[in-house]
């Protein structure tokens, strides 16, 4: 559609301001494309101001937009957004974390950024028919319980297992909105909150623009370092601690299983919560050994709260999310996702049921560990030829990344800027530090490449920009 928009807007150099287009009709029997594809590129072109249509008469070249108009001053709104009563909370919200993992590249480049499926990787029919049994349901577009619809909560119970029961689930918006209400619900402007160290540039963009200070404890191969979050607790005398247990983002690591008891003796003894992000659970390759059970599942005293969503596993417009605690806690939880959102749409929620309740769930998600298997393999194998030093020792069987280390004073954004005009987009590791890195990395993300091959291809085109801007 993109390319057509394109190919008609050059072809309107050659008419007059006034003259009509060939009918759709014509175009879709010139260019041998769909009548649909024809009229979104018509719409593109409307929304650009380059034509007009007149229904039932055409479309015509416009004319141009007149250049002459004074420019409109907007400065007064730089004292209005500035101006602060007190001293609360900064107002401005630092997006460039979240907004460059939601990049979307050229199209000859090969996307090892983004942090969701390639779309060959949806349910894509399974979710076009999930959504239209949806939308046939009795009272699809009635208001929902605000808690969410309770088979739904009920199946996020059960998915995550252990004792939660379908009470301790509220409904919400993907992982992002549920990690938000968690913070602003559980920690105060101002205060401390314990983040991974490295981790997902959302979570300290989210904690920020809550007014929160992100403190980072480091991760290993088997996770958080539990001797620095005890130490971190005891300096901070932080009340939340955020933690990814499964194939954490960007490491891939997994808590080991000493260091879950740990996690969990230690927040307890802080009197904190630990919010783990489950974000991953889905994401399990073809060729990993048994899974952890989440932490909520071992938590009888309402320590955690567990988040996990939909969008990671069937496409990121699906963002529907599960937001667990037990207590007071969810009390709270539930008036600040009221307060702020008042509930998730019902036919999203409808049609997250009818895919999970489908064959078609269980189908996708034992076709993405496959997929997700050879990808890693064909990542990790190019890598091995060509940057081989940058590998972690232990490769992950679950997530999406590789998390690669550059050598010491490697500059990573020359690296990634390098490699987008080599035609492939990757990840600079800075944003996933709370404070200073303490050294260069790169984040490989192999689910958004349309096969193995592109991912092999990504990897070489990588590294050729690695040896143009080696100093
Ligand atoms: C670790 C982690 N948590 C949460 C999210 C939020 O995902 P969503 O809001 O699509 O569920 C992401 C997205 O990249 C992520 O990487």
């Amino acid at each position: 559609m993109g390319e057509l928009a394109a190919r008609l807007r050059t072809e309107l150099e050659r008419y007059s301001v006034g003259e009509k287009l060939p009918s759709s009709r014509a175009l879709v029997e010139r260019l041998q494309v769909s009548p649909v594809t024809v009229s979104r590129a018509i719409a593109v072109l409307v929304g650009e101001g380059v034509v007009v249509s007149r229904p039932g008469a055409g479309v015509f070249r416009a004319a141009p937009r007149a250049t002459t108009a004074a420019p409109r001053d907007f400065s007064w709104q730089e004292v209005a957004l500035s101006a602060e009563a007190g001293q609360p909370p900064s107002r401005s919200t630092d997006a460039s974390g979240v907004l460059a993992a939601l990049a979307v590249p050229p199209p000859d480049v090969i996307d090892l950024n983004s942090g969701y499926l390639h779309p060959s990787l949806q349910p894509e029919r399974a979710l076009a028919a999930a959504l239209a049994r949806a939308g046939r349901r009795p009272g699809a577009w009635e208001r929902p319980p605000v808690d969410g619809l309770t088979e739904l909560r009920a199946w996020f119970a059960r998915d995550i297992g252990g004792d939660i029961a379908t009470s301790d689930v509220l409904i919400a918006a993907g992982g992002q909105s549920a990690l938000t209400t968690a913070l602003r619900s559980l920690v105060a402007p101002g205060a401390p909150v314990l983040v991974e160290s490295p981790t997902y540039p959302g979570i300290l963009a989210v904690a920020r623009a809550a007014g929160l200070r992100p403190v980072p404890v480091p991760v290993d191969g088997d996770g958080v370092r539990t001797d620095l979050l005890a130490d971190a607790f005891a300096a901070t005398r932080a009340r939340a601690f955020v933690c990814q247990p499964l194939f954490q983002n960007p490491t891939g690591a997994v808590l080991s299983p000493e260091r879950r008891r740990e996690v969990l003796r230690i927040a307890r003894a802080a009197g904190a919560f630990v919010i783990e992000d489950d974000f991953a659970r889905r994401l399990v390759h073809a060729d990993a050994p048994a899974l952890p059970l989440p932490l909520a599942a071992d938590d009888p005293d309402g320590v955690v709260v567990h988040v996990r969503s939909l969008t990671k596993a069937a496409s990121p417009s699906l963002r529907v999310s599960a937001l667990t605690a037990r207590g007071p806690a969810l009390e709270r939880l539930r008036a600040v996702q009221a307060v702020d959102s008042f509930f998730v749409p019902r036919p999203l929620q409808e049609t997250a049921l009818e895919l999970v309740g489908s064959p078609a769930w269980a189908r996708q998600l034992r076709e993405l560990a496959t997929a997700l298997r050879d990808r890693r393999r064909a990542a990790a194998t190019a890598l091995r030829r060509t940057l081989p030093d940058s590998l972690p020792p232990q490769l992950p069987y679950g997530g999406y990344h590789l998390w690669l280390r550059l050598p010491d004073g490697r500059d990573e954004l020359a690296l990634t800027a390098a490699a987008l005009r080599a035609g492939v987009a990757v990840t600079a590791g800075r944003p996933y530090f709370a404070a200073e890195a303490p050294a260069p990395h790169l984040r490989i993300s192999y689910a958004c490449a349309p096969g193995p091959a592109q991912v092999t291809e990504g990897v070489e085109r990588l590294t050729r920009a690695y040896g143009e801007t080696a100093g």
